[in-house]
């Protein structure tokens, strides 16, 4: 199977957990365009996984380069493959969120930076460090969009039922309708060149992470504002799921 593939079931399967993750792609996306203009621009994915959001925005905004960031060797060789065809539109980086990636980036002025479904598996004391270091990195001015499930707590119960009650049929319909489960997905890897070895790697690399407490909104947005961002909210919310931004003063 060609990467394009994969990625389209990738594609497929995220679609399945996040609802209209497609017009979370597309707030992004022209938000971006705004901030980005018409000037040559480079754009920051964190996390990047297989490269789904990077191609959206290097397929819509030409005038744009992609740095992507990711940690996990599987999906870093599978974003290598996929995102080839834009050439040296993007640049690849190996780098772990929580420690030392900006001196393996080791670029600054980005116009942008964008993030989906990745930012929950960082732990809060980590995700107020990143914050401080996107500000950092982003020229004044440049856009921070975090697409992510910020889930509710026990301050709204009521919205938090409805909120798994959608997540629930928002599942069944996509598996229903061919989807494969995120364990199937992965699973549909192995017969990759070199696929067992970046396996084990992976398993170097994140054995003992434990599981990440959930946040909800308001604290991704104090500490986006603490982080020292000058204008910070949401541009998209459907349910728990939201697309923040904040922007460099
Ligand atoms: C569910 S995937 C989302 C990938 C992609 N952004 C998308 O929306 O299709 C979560 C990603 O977060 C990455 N990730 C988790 N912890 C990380 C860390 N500490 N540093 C870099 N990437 C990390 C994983 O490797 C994975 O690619």
């Amino acid at each position: 199977m060609t990467a394009a593939d994969l990625v389209r079931r990738w594609d497929d399967q995220q679609a399945a957990y996040i609802a209209e993750r497609e017009q979370r792609f597309a707030v992004m996306t022209d938000v971006l365009r705004h901030v980005v203009g018409d000037e040559s621009a480079t754009v920051l994915d964190l996390a990047c996984g297989p490269g789904s959001l990077a191609a959206r925005v290097l397929d819509a905004i030409p005038n744009v380069r992609i740095v992507a960031v990711d940690y996990d060797p599987v999906l870093l060789e599978l974003a290598t493959d996929y995102l080839a065809p834009y050439g040296d539109r993007v640049r690849i980086v190996d780098a772990d969120l929580t420690s030392g990636w900006r001196e393996v980036v080791a670029e600054e002025g980005f116009a942008g930076a964008v993030s989906t479904t990745a930012l929950h598996w960082l732990w809060p004391a980590d995700l107020v460090r990143l914050f401080g270091e996107v500000t950092e990195v982003l020229r004044p001015g440049g856009v921070f969009l975090d697409g992510d499930h910020f889930r509710f707590d026990g301050r709204a119960p009521r919205i938090a039922r409805w909120a798994a009650d959608h997540d629930r049929r928002t599942q069944e319909e996509a598996f229903a309708a061919g989807a494969q489960t995120w364990d199937r997905w992965w699973g549909s890897l192995s017969e990759r060149p070199g696929h067992a070895a970046r396996v084990a790697e992976r398993e170097r690399r994140f054995a003992g992470r434990d599981a990440t407490p959930s946040t909800a909104v308001d604290f991704r947005l104090a500490a986006l504002s603490q982080a020292g961002f000058a204008e910070v909210g949401t541009v998209w919310q459907l349910y728990d799921d939201y697309v923040t931004y904040a922007v460099r003063g």
